[in-house]
Formats: structure tokens, C-alpha cells, sequence
């Protein structure tokens, strides 16, 4: 297949840039740089692999046409502005990177005839304080941030550009995404921040008690998720799945994950050191989501325990992956 990865050089892009080219398919990046970075393609670029990247605001004309020329047979819309925080303090950039964006993209995979389309979503942004636990995809909108709303109105033109057009357009709302690449700027990006930190013999700062709970999915079972929506996209419509381990685990959790894991690596335990900062205003208290919809359908489950995905991310700071 010819496919489209927007925010190709960012986290979870990097990850499905990379699948995508080891099984052969010609991919072009669309990326600004902005959070994503070279390195984390430099892999897929030296792999001799048929990569094409091209740097543009995927609001911009430049974005618009590269998609166009393409003609993909898939566009993977992963680009967007990830910053919670940042979408309270700027909601019209937010907005217009995740609506105005995503819409610029969608019109321009309608232009050129692309018949699939995944999105990246988010499950924790949307359902906000969760009445039942884990969420389901029904579950009502209580989005808590400029974010979360902003993902919600982009899968409203999905199903959009899914009905009016023919096309097959899917939203994965993701969980709360670890693994190797991820951002520790990144303010979800708990494990990442946890890591670097460790690494550099540091404390672990965990605000409040450690007990709001997050459901932690690995970057490869997001990735499997991306592609099988892709291949299984055969029907015009608009599809929207969760993609997370429907397992609530604590902060508190995830501390000790890191233990286990850094002793696996033969590292002394004892340098972990916990620090508890004060509660953070406004923080979510629960998230968890179910992925019953997405294994019925397209047959997908979480194969990475929060162990063995924390060892693997700990793993890579020590290599090239
Ligand atoms: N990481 C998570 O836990 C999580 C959870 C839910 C949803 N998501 C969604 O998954 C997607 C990928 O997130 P990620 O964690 O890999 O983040 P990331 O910041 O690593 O990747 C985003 C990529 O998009 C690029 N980008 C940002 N704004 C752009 C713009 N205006 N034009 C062109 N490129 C732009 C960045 O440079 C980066 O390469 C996002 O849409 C995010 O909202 C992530």
C-alpha cells in the first residue's frame, strides 16, 4: 500500500513508520518537527525502505497537496497538538490544530480518492470522569480540556467524510500510550518521565497519594491496532474503537513496574528513590477503557503485560531502538 503517516516522526508514528515499511509499503511522513524528531525515523530512513518525508504544518497548503500528489491508499492522522495543558492555556491553537488540521486532511484524502482513513484519538481525554469503569466507546463525552474536545470534533467529520463521501474513516481512542521514543515532555507521558529520570539516578516525583489510576497500553499493541484498522477498513462508514488493556493501574503501580524491571536488568534497586509532591489541581482520579468492541470485531488484544513493556522501554534507552 501507498499510506500517509501525519506526526510520522513522533512517538507512536515512528512506531507505525516503522511497520509499515518492513512489510514494504511506500509511506510518506508528514511532519512539522515540532514534538516528533529525526531520530526516531532515522532508522526507517537508513532501512533502504521507500520513505518519503516532507516537513509542513498539516493545516498548510504544502500538507494538503504533498497528501494529494501521493494518492495513498491510507492516510494514518497521528500529527496533532498532544499537550493537555497547553490546550487550556491556548484553546484556538489547540483547536485548530486538531479540528482545522484534521479536517485539512480528511478534504485532502477526499481529493485524491484515498479510501481509508484512521485517526488517533484519545479514550481518557473524551469520557473525562468515568461513570462506569472501564469505558466503553458509548460511554457519554465529559471532556475536561480543550483537548478532548477538539479529538471529539475531529471524529465528528470522520463519520462525516465516512457517510457523505463513501470513504472508511476509523477513530481509535487510544489509552494512555508507553514505550520506547515517547516523549517525557509529554505531560501524559508518565512512563517516559519515570524512565529519564531513573536513568539519570533522580528521584520519582509522584504527585499525591500515587493512587489515580491510568490504563497503560505499549506502543506496539497501538500499533498492531492501527494497522488492522487499516486492512480491515473495507466498508464505507465511520468505525470508532478503544484501544487500551481495560487494566486500571495506579501511578503507585507503575513505580513498582520500574522496580521489577530495573532488577531484571540486573540494575540496583536501590537507587529508586520516590518523592510525593502535592495533588495536582483538576487531575482525572480514574481512567480505564474497555477494547471489547475491537477484539469482537477485528480479533486485537493487548499482548504486552505493564512489565514486560516497561522493561522494553527501560530497555531502549540502553540501544538504538
Ligand atoms: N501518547 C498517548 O498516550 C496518546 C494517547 C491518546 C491519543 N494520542 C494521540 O496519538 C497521536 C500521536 O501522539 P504521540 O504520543 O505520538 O505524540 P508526539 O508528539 O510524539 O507525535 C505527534 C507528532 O505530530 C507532529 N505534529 C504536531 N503538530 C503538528 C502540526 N501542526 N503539523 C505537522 N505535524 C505536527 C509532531 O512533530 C510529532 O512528530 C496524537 O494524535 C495524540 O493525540 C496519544
Amino acid at each position: 500500500m501507498k499510506c500517509v503517516v501525519t506526526g510520522g516522526a513522533g512517538f507512536i508514528g515512528s512506531h507505525v513508520v516503522d511497520a509499515l515499511t518492513a512489510r514494504g509499503d511506500s509511506v510518506l511522513i508528514l511532519d512539522d518537527f515540532s514534538t516528533g524528531s529525526e531520530g526516531n525515523i532515522a532508522g526507517a530512513k537508513s532501512s533502504g525502505a521507500n520513505l518519503d518525508v516532507v516537513r509542513c504544518d498539516l493545516c498548510s497548503k504544502d500538507a494538503f497537496d504533498a497528501l494529494v500528489n501521493f494518492k495513498p491508499d491510507a492516510v494514518f492522522h497521528l500529527a496533532a497538538q498532544i499537550n493537555v495543558r497547553k490546550s487550556v492555556e491556548d484553546p484556538v491553537f489547540d483547536a485548530d490544530k486538531n479540528v482545522c488540521g484534521t479536517v485539512n486532511m480528511l478534504e485532502a484524502a477526499r481529493v485524491a480518492d484515498c479510501p481509508r482513513f484512521v485517526f488517533s484519538s484519545t479514550g481518557g481525554a473524551i469520557y473525562g470522569e468515568q461513570d462506569v469503569f472501564p469505558a466503553p466507546e458509548d460511554h457519554p463525552v465529559h471532556a475536561e480540556s480543550p483537548y478532548g474536545i477538539s479529538k471529539r470534533a475531529a471524529e465528528l467529520y470522520l463519520e462525516y467524510y465516512g457517510r457523505v463521501f463513501g470513504r472508511s474513516t476509523t477513530s481509535l481512542r487510544f489509552s494512555n500510550v508507553y514505550g520506547p521514543r515517547q516523549n517525557p515532555k509529554g505531560e501524559a507521558g508518565v512512563v517516559a518521565i519515570f524512565s529519564e529520570r531513573l536513568i539519570a539516578g533522580e528521584a520519582l516525583t509522584v504527585f499525591g497519594d500515587g493512587m489515580q489510576t491510568r490504563d497503560f497500553v505499549f506502543v506496539g499493541d497501538v500499533v498492531n491496532a492501527v494497522l488492522s484498522a487499516a486492512d480491515s477498513a473495507d466498508k464505507p462508514g465511520f468505525r470508532v474503537f478503544n484501544v487500551g488493556t481495560g487494566v486500571e493501574t495506579s501511578v503507585m503501580d507503575v513505580v513498582a513496574g520500574m522496580r521489577t524491571a530495573w532488577k531484571a536488568m540486573d540494575k540496583a534497586d536501590d537507587g529508586i528513590v520516590v518523592e510525593h509532591a502535592p495533588e495536582r489541581q483538576g487531575e482525572q482520579r480514574r481512567s480505564v477503557i474497555d477494547h471489547s468492541k475491537l477484539t469482537s470485531e477485528l480479533g486485537w488484544r493487548p499482548k504486552v503485560n505493564l512489565e514486560s513493556g516497561l522493561e522494553k522501554t527501560l530497555r531502549s534507552y540502553f540501544s538504538d531502538s
